[in-house]
């Protein structure tokens, strides 16, 4: 499936640099993430206003586990509170889904408290139509892939059309741009079939500074204006 029409564009945001920025100020690097949170918060905002049809954010990899401890503990309750943004998201008329490996898969070590509020957010803002922001956490593109690959072939033969229906998100739409901040020119283990044909838009700019100025360059290089 792919968003055809201009003005529904899909945006898919690598959100890197929070360390850093916390670090060139001296802060922890909780105070980057939650730095980064207030951040996707004013994106959302912002994409609510443009010609965004999806937004899908790079929340928390199947890698990130290892962090140390009081980090994964910091970013899980953030991750709380982004769901938990519900009234905003009904104002907006934007809707909360989830991609990520399964809470009953082997390997699941999602805390049943993050479970909740994923499930909430999603029911609570089901009925609105405008803007589709997508969380991806615990996601890994490759664990999807397998998992897909797997499910098509046990259904028939496999082809494009069966690893997609068998994908977290069968209905989400081809990437029109993705970006990633912090100046990492690199794609990591984040949507590798859904971004086929996607612009690329780098920043030197750490996740917390990207700001709606950042989103407008993204999106005119994904319109094909880009000045
Ligand atoms: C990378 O920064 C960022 C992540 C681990 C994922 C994104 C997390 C957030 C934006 C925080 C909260 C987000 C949500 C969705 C609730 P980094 O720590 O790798 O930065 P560095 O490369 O400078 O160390």
């Amino acid at each position: 499936m792919s968003s055809t029409n201009p003005q529904r564009l899909h945006v898919a945001c690598i959100m890197d640099g929070n360390g850093r920025w916390a670090s060139r100020r001296g802060l922890p690097r909780t105070e980057g993430h939650t730095a980064g949170e207030a951040a996707l918060a004013d994106i959302v905002r912002a994409s609510a206003d443009r010609p965004v049809g999806w937004l899908t954010a790079f929340g928390f990899s199947t890698e990130n586990w290892v962090r140390p401890r009081t980090e994964v503990r910091h970013i899980l309750s953030l991750h709380r509170r982004l769901f938990a943004r519900t009234e905003e998201m009904n104002s907006r008329n934007a809707r909360t889904r989830w991609i990520g490996r399964p809470f009953n898969e082997k390997g699941s070590r999602t805390p049943v408290y993050v479970q909740k509020a994923i499930a909430k957010a999603i029911s609570d803002t089901q009925d609105n139509t405008g803007l589709t922001v997508t969380i991806a956490f615990d996601y890994g593109s490759r664990a999807e892939l397998v998992r897909a690959a797997q499910r098509a072939m046990a259904a028939g033969p496999v082809s494009a059309a069966s690893i997609t229906q068998n994908l977290y998100d069968p209905t989400l739409p081809h990437v029109d741009v993705l970006v990633r901040t912090s100046g990492e020119a690199r794609i990591s283990n984040f949507l590798l079939w859904q971004i086929t044909g996607a612009r690329v838009f780098f920043t030197e700019r750490t996740w917390p500074d990207f700001d709606k100025n950042q989103l407008d360059e993204a999106l005119a290089l994904a319109s094909g204006h880009y000045a």
